[in-house]
């Protein structure tokens, strides 16, 4: 295929990307959150604290239509050391088609022990999470990131996508630390990321 070819099999691959991402958001805006998939600049820096060499999976929360997944692969991690939960059939239905391999989950992450079943006692590198936590409770989101610390080891990162000015995650002293990773203000909108991380 020539250039143009290629140039015009992408853009449409996004196209279609955003359309379904467009009526995933509709039939449920609260639970998906943002208008429009994560852009790769977002996605590879909220992959780039994944540790390929750990030989442990990573967990991923809300992948959606898989740009930050597609990140994770781009890490050089083995799609079977993917492990990515997501409550929308129709997204999980496409996930399965775009990514051989990957261990997609159709489920809850805020019910982690159940949605993961048989990987419950898995310890995870780190998580990658687009959940859209404003849209829970506080105590979820404490609860949620407590329960992600929990399955990976100490001083591994949860990687939070955010779109307000602080922490979607209140600090809690003595429980995790709170890091900002960055702001990348080629998303749309543009995006915070956060790390939460245990110390003991
Ligand atoms: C902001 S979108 C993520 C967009 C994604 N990064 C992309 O580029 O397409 C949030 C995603 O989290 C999923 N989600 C929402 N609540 C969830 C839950 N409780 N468990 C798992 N996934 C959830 C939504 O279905 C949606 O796919």
């Amino acid at each position: 295929m020539n250039l143009r070819g290629k140039v015009k099999e992408r853009l449409g691959r996004k196209f279609d990307e955003e359309i379904r991402f467009f009526k995933g958001w509709i039939s449920n805006t609260r639970a998906v959150g943002s208008i429009i998939p994560t852009s790769s600049v977002t996605a590879r820096r909220m992959a780039s604290v994944i540790n390929p060499a750990s030989g442990l999976p990573v967990l991923e929360l809300g992948p959606g239509t898989g740009a930050i997944t597609k990140a994770i692969l781009e890490t050089g991690l083995a799609p079977d050391k993917v492990v990515s939960i997501e409550y929308s059939t129709e997204f999980y239905t496409h996930l399965l088609e775009r990514f051989e391999g990957v261990q997609f989950i159709n489920g809850d992450a805020f019910d982690l022990d159940t949605t993961l079943a048989a990987l419950r006692d898995q310890q995870f590198d780190s998580v990658i999470s687009a959940v859209p936590l404003l849209n829970f409770p506080t105590h979820r989101r404490v609860a949620l990131i407590e329960d992600l610390l929990s399955r990976i080891p100490v001083g591994r990162p949860v990687v939070q996508i955010s779109y307000g000015p602080v922490s979607p995650v209140p600090a809690m002293p003595g429980r995790y630390q709170i890091s900002h990773l960055d702001f990348v203000v080629r998303n749309i909108p543009p995006a915070q990321l956060w790390t939460y991380r245990r110390t003991h």
